[in-house]
């Protein structure tokens, strides 16, 4: 039941007036309508390979990740974790593997538009919102995008498309600033108002690329209880090398070194690794 394909801004639609009843129990099972996820896999990789002339930026790479998980990717610099995503989103095509979005799903075969409409969204490590429009009109525009910027702000919104906008207000913490214009907007609630654009969407797989790079502590730790209370209904993979921040919300971390998983498992498990230590935690 995805929505019809809206080419515009690829993004689509996705008000569904089921959501908000839909918080806590039972919520991975909701969030993935229409995905095929029988085995509890939201996202598969395997063997993944990308070279640029002749440089492998990944090598066999294999990586799964269940249904309303928070897994971390950490790495040192050019491990490939930026790549990983751009394989995810269809924006680089990897010369050889398997990449499934559930069971169904070869992004592979897919366009970058038909990967964000069956339901990834990503959010790059700069923001991008539109700095002259206010808050509100950020989040109205990504939930109409059917129509140009300016129909969609003319258009009138339904009630419960209001009232998602505000659920969205309350989630991102930006209730306030509703009315500000977003080029006014400090980094950390720009970055949030991005996140909050996504979550219009409803994606069921986030995938986030660093962050909270930039960001002060208290916009920090709210990304971390954001993050965390965003798992389950929703599967997030999270780039990051601020290690504080990845042992406040991680289950379970993945260590890319050179293209290829190094290490998987608890934060401190992978911490006390060896190969670990020595590829990129001692540094
Ligand atoms: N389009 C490209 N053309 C050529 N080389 C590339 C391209 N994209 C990435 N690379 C190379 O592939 C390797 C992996 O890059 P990638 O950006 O995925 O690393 P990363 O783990 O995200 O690093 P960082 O932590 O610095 O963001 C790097 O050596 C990079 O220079
Ligand atoms: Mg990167």
């Amino acid at each position: 039941m995805r929505a019809t394909p809206t080419p515009d801004l690829m993004l689509e639609p996705a008000f569904d007036p089921a959501g908000s009843a839909r918080d806590a129990i039972g919520a991975s099972q909701a969030a993935v309508q229409g995905l095929n996820v029988r085995h509890g896999t939201i996202l598969t990789l395997e063997d993944i390979n990308v070279s640029f002339d002749g440089f492998k930026a990944l090598n066999n790479l294999n990586l799964y990740i269940g249904v309303g998980e928070l897994r971390c990717i950490i790495g040192p610099n050019g491990a490939g974790k930026t790549t990983l995503m751009d394989v995810i989103t269809g924006k680089t095509r990897p010369d050889s593997g398997v990449a499934y979005f559930g069971e169904t799903l070869d992004l592979t075969q897919m366009s970058e538009v038909e990967i964000a409409q069956s339901g990834i969204g990503r959010k790059f490590q700069k923001p991008t919102v539109f700095e002259a429009l206010t808050v509100f009109e950020n989040l109205e525009l990504a939930q109409k995008t059917n129509k140009s910027v300016w129909a969609s702000l003319r258009a009138t919104l339904s009630s419960a498309q209001k009232e998602r906008i505000d659920e969205v207000l309350h989630t991102i913490k930006l209730e306030a600033a509703r009315n500000r214009q977003a080029g006014l907007l400090s980094h950390g609630q720009k970055q949030f108002l991005e996140i909050g654009m996504l979550l219009m969407q409803d994606p069921q797989l986030l995938l986030l690329d660093e962050p909270v790079a930039g960001m002060t502590d208290a916009e920090t730790e709210f990304t971390a209880e954001l993050f965390k209370s965003l798992a389950r209904r929703h599967s997030l993979m999270v780039v990051e090398h601020d290690m504080g921040f990845v042992g406040s919300i991680a289950d379970h971390v993945t260590v890319l070194h050179q293209g290829s998983v190094l290490a998987e498992g608890a934060l401190e498990e992978v911490q006390t690794n060896e190969r670990v230590i020595e590829v990129y935690l001692g540094r």
